[in-house]
């Protein structure tokens, strides 16, 4: 039996490697710019980190992203247990000096890269903004000024200092989650069964 496994290229492929290795899945990188490699019976695939759960609702057996994505993407994706890293958390965030309070948003413009999920958090509050979709740097925006707030991931909060930014609400943690494929949930039962049992008992 063959096991595809979609990887988070990026920031978030270390510490999935290293974790992967630990319930016994053996990571190969691919050569170069090749985007698949294959080790023992897993194939593995690098997309975007963002296209993880397109890959894993589309017919790829497993895949590994943050929980961010798989809210902001809304994949038909079964997603059985948190993995222990890639903790972080997603914030509403302002200039220095400018905290307000995210009900007293109202008219904001919001510039993310995570528009799902801001505009669910803010429909969820009954205020109204606009947001501007960016694919990153999202900080930029509010330092400019072309957006009054942004909501993004704060990991050690590095970024936010060096732009003169703070946080005003915690939207949500996030962590590093494993998704399975609902057809392989099935037909692959037992595997996808012992994994989750091993990543159980490192958790
Ligand atoms: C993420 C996030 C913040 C930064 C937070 O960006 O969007 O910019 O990391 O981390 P920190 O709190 O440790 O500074 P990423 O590097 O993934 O790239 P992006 O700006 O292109 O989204």
């Amino acid at each position: 039996m063959r096991i595809s496994i979609a990887l988070p290229s990026g920031r978030l492929l270390k510490d999935t490697k290293a974790f992967l290795e630990e319930v016994g899945i053996k990571v190969k990188e691919p050569d170069s710019r090749e985007l698949i490699s294959s080790l023992d019976s897993y194939t593995f695939y690098f997309p975007r980190v963002f296209d993880v759960p397109v890959y894993v609702e589309n017919g790829v057996d497993l895949g590994i992203c943050g929980s961010d994505i798989v809210l902001e993407r809304k994949n038909e994706v079964y997603v059985p247990v948190d993995l222990p890293f890639g903790k972080c958390r997603m914030s509403l965030i302002v200039p220095k000096g400018k905290k307000i309070s995210p009900e007293k948003m109202e008219g904001f413009k919001i510039a993310t890269k995570y528009p799902e999920i801001t505009q669910d958090f803010f429909l969820e509050k009954g205020i109204k903004v606009k947001i501007l979709k960016l694919n990153g740097a999202v900080e930029l925006a509010a330092k400019v000024g072309i957006a009054d707030a942004i909501v993004d991931i704060v990991d050690t909060g590095n970024t936010l200092r060096a732009n003169d930014l703070e946080e005003v609400y915690k939207i949500m943690d996030i962590s590093a989650v494993l998704l399975v494929n609902r057809i392989t949930q099935k037909t692959k039962f037992d595997f996808v069964n012992n994994l989750i049992t091993k990543i159980r008992k490192i958790k």
